[in-house]
This record gives C-alpha cells, sequence and structure tokens, in this order.
C-alpha cells in the first residue's frame, strides 16, 4: 500500500537530502510539494524544491506558501545551509514550473476534496499548515497524520531553549499542536544520534552518480556548522527522519506525551515543553525517543543509488 503525501519543506540541506529520499521511495505517492520561509526566504525555498525535483528527474507540483511567520520577523538560517540554501552543490536554474496556486490554498483543497489518507511531512516551520487548519479546521480530521521535524525535549540548537522549525513560527506551531491533528514529532533528541561520520558520507559519495555526488557535497558543507558552533565531530540529519519514518516507523521509538509550545519568554521562545501538564490527556503528541543510526544510513544511502 502506497502512503499518499505532501511534503511542506523549506529547503535548506537536510530537507533536500529529505525529498531526494522520498524521490526515492515507491512506497510514497508525493502529491505535491509545498514551500515556506524558514532556512532561507521563499523565493529561494521554492525554486531549491524545483531544483531538487529535476536533480532526481521528477515531476511533481511545487507550491510557494507563506513569506513569513505569523507573528515573528524571519530568522533564516544562511550560516547553516549556505547562501543559496543548498550551499555544496551547484544547481541549474528548474525549468519546472512553480504552481500558481498558494500553498495553503493547496493544502485545504487537496485535502477537502480527498476520500482517501492523506500523510503530512513537514520539513521546516509550520506557517502553511497553521493557516490552512485556521481557514478551514476541518483539514484535520483529513490528515491521516502529521510527521514532523521539530521541537526537543531537551536543548534547543538555535537557542538554548528552541529548536529551530519551532523557533521560527512559535505561533504557528501552537495552532498545529492544538489542533488535535495526529501529530509525530521528531525532535533534536532522536535526530542529534542520527549523525553524518565521514565514513556514511563517504558511502553516499562512492555512489558516484550525480545525485549522490550532489547530496554528498551538500552533506559535507552541512556538516561544517555543526563542527564548529557545537564542536560536534560528525553532524546531525535532521529532516530525512521524517520520510524515514514514514518508510520504516521500526527504526524508531516513540511515546505519547503532552506537548506545549512556549510563547511568552523571550529567554525560550518556541520551547518545545515535553511531559507533564495540567492535563494529562491535552495534546498528546507521539515524540521520537530513539532511531537506529545505522539501518537510517543504510536506508538512505540504498535508496539514494537508486536515483
Ligand atoms: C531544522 O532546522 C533547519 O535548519 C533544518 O532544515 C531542520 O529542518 C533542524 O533544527
Ligand atoms: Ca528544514
Amino acid at each position: 500500500m502506497t502512503i499518499r503525501v505532501i511534503i511542506d519543506c523549506d529547503p535548506g540541506v537536510d530537507d533536500a537530502i529529505a525529498l531526494l529520499l522520498a524521490f526515492a521511495s515507491p512506497e510514497l505517492d508525493i502529491l505535491g510539494i509545498t514551500t515556506v520561509a524558514g532556512n532561507v526566504p521563499l523565493r529561494l525555498t521554492q525554486s531549491n524544491a524545483r531544483k531538487i525535483c529535476e536533480l532526481a528527474g521528477r515531476q511533481v507540483p511545487v507550491y510557494a506558501g507563506c513569506p513569513r511567520p505569523l507573528v515573528r520577523s524571519l530568522e533564516t538560517a544562511e550560516y547553516v545551509h549556505g547562501a543559496t540554501g543548498l550551499q555544496g552543490a551547484t544547481l541549474p536554474d528548474p525549468q519546472l514550473p512553480l504552481q500558481p496556486q498558494h500553498a495553503v490554498d493547496y493544502l485545504v483543497e487537496t485535502l477537502m476534496q480527498t476520500d482517501e489518507p492523506v500523510t503530512i511531512a513537514t520539513l521546516g516551520p509550520l506557517t502553511n499548515l497553521a493557516v490552512a487548519i485556521v481557514k478551514e479546521p476541518r483539514i484535520v480530521e483529513k490528515i491521516d497524520r502529521l510527521v514532523l521535524m521539530g521541537g526537543a525535549a531537551g536543548a534547543g540548537n538555535v537557542t538554548a531553549s528552541a529548536e529551530f522549525n519551532i523557533y521560527v513560527d512559535p505561533h504557528a506551531a501552537h495552532v498545529v499542536f492544538t489542533s488535535g491533528v495526529a501529530l509525530t514529532m521528531i525532535g533534536l533528541d532522536v535526530t542529534h544520534q542520527v549523525l553524518t561520520t565521514e565514513a556514511r558520507l563517504e558511502a553516499i559519495r562512492s555512489i558516484d552518480t550525480p545525485v549522490a555526488q550532489a547530496a554528498a557535497g551538500m552533506l559535507k558543507f552541512y556538516g561544517e556548522y555543526d563542527r564548529q558552533q557545537f564542536g560536534m565531530s560528525d553532524s546531525p540529519l535532521h529532516d530525512p527522519c521524517v520520510i524515514a519514518y514514514l518508510l520504516q516507523p521500526d527504526l524508531f521509538t516513540v511515546k505519547s506525551l503532552p506537548v506545549a509550545i512556549e510563547l511568552a519568554s523571550p529567554q525560550s521562545i518556541g520551547r518545545t515543553i515535553v511531559g507533564h501538564s495540567i492535563d494529562e490527556q491535552k495534546n498528546r503528541v507521539d515524540v521520537a525517543q530513539s532511531a537506529n543510526s545505522d539501518a537510517f544510513y543504510q536506508l538512505l544511502t540504498t535508496r539514494l543509488a537508486t536515483l
């Protein structure tokens, strides 16, 4: 059985690797790709998504969504992903046209019209999905499950408290986390277990196809930030964990826990508060706890080799 999925993303190096893994996976029927401002501004995330489609030879419709968060000003992460958002790969300007419809309208229309389950995978700030839920709350019942990369029970990465995707648009995250949607949160607690070691990078590089060379080039650049900023010898690979979870959920362990988003404190805005709450039954989320990183890289490497 194929999984019908819409991928919302802000490419972004690790978003790009996630898209490539999805393209290489026949289990997934990718209905569309929606893009949002995040790692780089929207004009780059939408064109980067189209570049990755073309790199993989796939004609998936790409939609541009919200150019900024709901309340806060946009904060981007060129310091991690480079000025283009896909630093480390040299890709031509895309020929694949951008769809004229706004990503939020595409989400609402597609979900309201479907009689079959649709999974949503989000790899960036949750602005598009939050606006879609505000515009048409009935879409929540149409979403089979939302699997998102974001948050952390432990330390953040953009501040001590907050993970980037939630920090960039915490108000959108609050809308989504309190919407009642069935949600799996893959946060830093797990993605920091999934490290691109030199041996794993070399395994991708040695595939020696244009796709693998581009992936290896981006991953090499991407690793530098974590090495320099956090003194890590190997860098975490966040967004592809969402796609791997769709393909092989048994690579991960999850636990149902209440999660709230910090919106008030300037020091910890965007923190995902995981665990105890006054009402333990409210806003429960499947929070990923651990990942089998060897099996994850095996999956990623063998799938990339098929593109
Ligand atoms: C998340 O932030 C972005 O920089 C990455 O693409 C990933 O989605 C990790 O915190
Ligand atoms: Ca991302």
